[in-house]
């Protein structure tokens, strides 16, 4: 296959600054240029190869950056998430949607490979199983951001058979990393709640205790994304909608973890407009068409994680 040249939009966002980083390691700095429309840029972004700013509601500065750069692979992560989207959906959807039709448009235009668009366990919503829901489910998202994640979903799913473009898309779990804060979503406090206990040895969740949610650490975040994109299509079942899953828990779980490692650790509960959000998401994820098609496993459990993330945030935040 041809060398890689690699766009990523939302290159600058939670899951972008940690892929980003991996996929230069991969690919080689020069082949991956990293986007995203904020001024707030972290070093190693900024100092390890391309970094500019691309704001993908706008169509010429895609296109002519796609043109420009020879762009055969994009990691398409510029998105509006949950919560954000709720305080404001008319912006959910213009990014989530016009941003993704632009990108889907120039990618088609040039004869870009591969897109990556991911979606989320907001795609679902009413009538799904709560436990364990399967790869093929209906899809009857209450809140707009999982609106767009169907759209997203299908509109790959589109793409592929009406002009070959090979989109790849990952239902993705709550994301918990140490390197770049969330952005937006309803699962952040499974972040918040570690950065809490490291300075404050206190977190007041917004997430009620009983509302367990499917979540992920980073690095099999990263791993899940870079081996979907590097399947081989022939084995491949689905497009933009893989489930994939690792653990499932409840605020309360975590903070059982956390208080193993620093026994002062406390918690209690002020549930927002969020809770109702987490309330429509299902509680475990079936993934066995991702194990069985692109040998998809999870690294990390809860307490590997929770081990982990406190090791690496300690020193962050010394
Ligand atoms: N983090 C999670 O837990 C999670 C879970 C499920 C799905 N996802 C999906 O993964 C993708 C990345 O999510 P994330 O957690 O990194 O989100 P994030 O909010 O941390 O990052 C998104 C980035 O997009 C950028 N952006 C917003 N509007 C833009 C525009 N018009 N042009 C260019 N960039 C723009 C933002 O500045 C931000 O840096 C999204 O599609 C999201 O829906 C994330």
């Amino acid at each position: 296959m041809n060398m890689k040249r690699i766009l990523v939009s939302g290159g600058v966002g939670q899951i972008g600054t940690e892929l980003s980083v991996e996929l230069r390691k991969k690919y080689g700095a020069d082949n991956v240029f990293i986007t995203d429309i904020r001024e707030d840029v972290p070093a190693i972004i900024k100092e390890g190869g391309h970094y500019n700013k691309l704001n993908v509601m706008n169509y010429d500065e895609v296109s002519n950056f796609v043109k420009k750069n020879e762009i055969n692979t994009i990691y398409h992560l510029a998105a509006i998430l949950s919560g954000k989207g709720e305080e404001n959906p008319f912006l959910c959807w213009d990014v989530n949607m016009n941003g993704s039709m632009n990108v889907f448009k120039v990618a088609i235009e040039n004869k870009v490979k591969q897109i990556f668009l991911p979606s989320s366990m907001a795609a679902w919503g009413l009538g799904i199983p709560s436990e364990n829901v399967p790869q093929e489910s209906i899809m009857r998202p209450t809140s707009m951001y999982g609106v767009t994640k169907v759209a997203g979903e299908r509109l790959g799913e589109y793409f592929f058979y009406k002009y070959g473009l090979d989109t790849r898309g990952l239902r993705y779990p709550g994301i918990i990393s140490s390197e770049a804060l969330p952005g937006g979503g309803t699962t952040d406090y499974a972040v918040e709640i570690f950065y809490e206990a490291i300075k404050n040895k206190h977190y007041t969740s917004y997430i009620n205790k009983g509302t367990p949610l499917p979540m992920m650490y980073m690095p099999d975040c990263i791993k899940a994304t870079i081996d979907l994109m590097e399947a081989d299509i022939k084995t491949l079942r689905y497009h933009g909608d893989y489930n994939v899953a690792a653990f499932s828990f409840a605020p309360e779980d975590i903070a059982a973890e956390i208080k193993k490692v620093i026994p002062e650790f406390t918690i209690d509960y002020k549930p927002d407009f969020r809770q109702q959000i987490a309330e429509s998401w299902p509680t475990s994820i079936d993934d066995t068409a991702a194990r069985q098609d692109w040998n998809w496993k999870p690294n990390f459990d809860i307490t590997a994680m929770t081990v982990d993330m406190i090791d690496k945030l300690s020193k962050k935040l010394m």
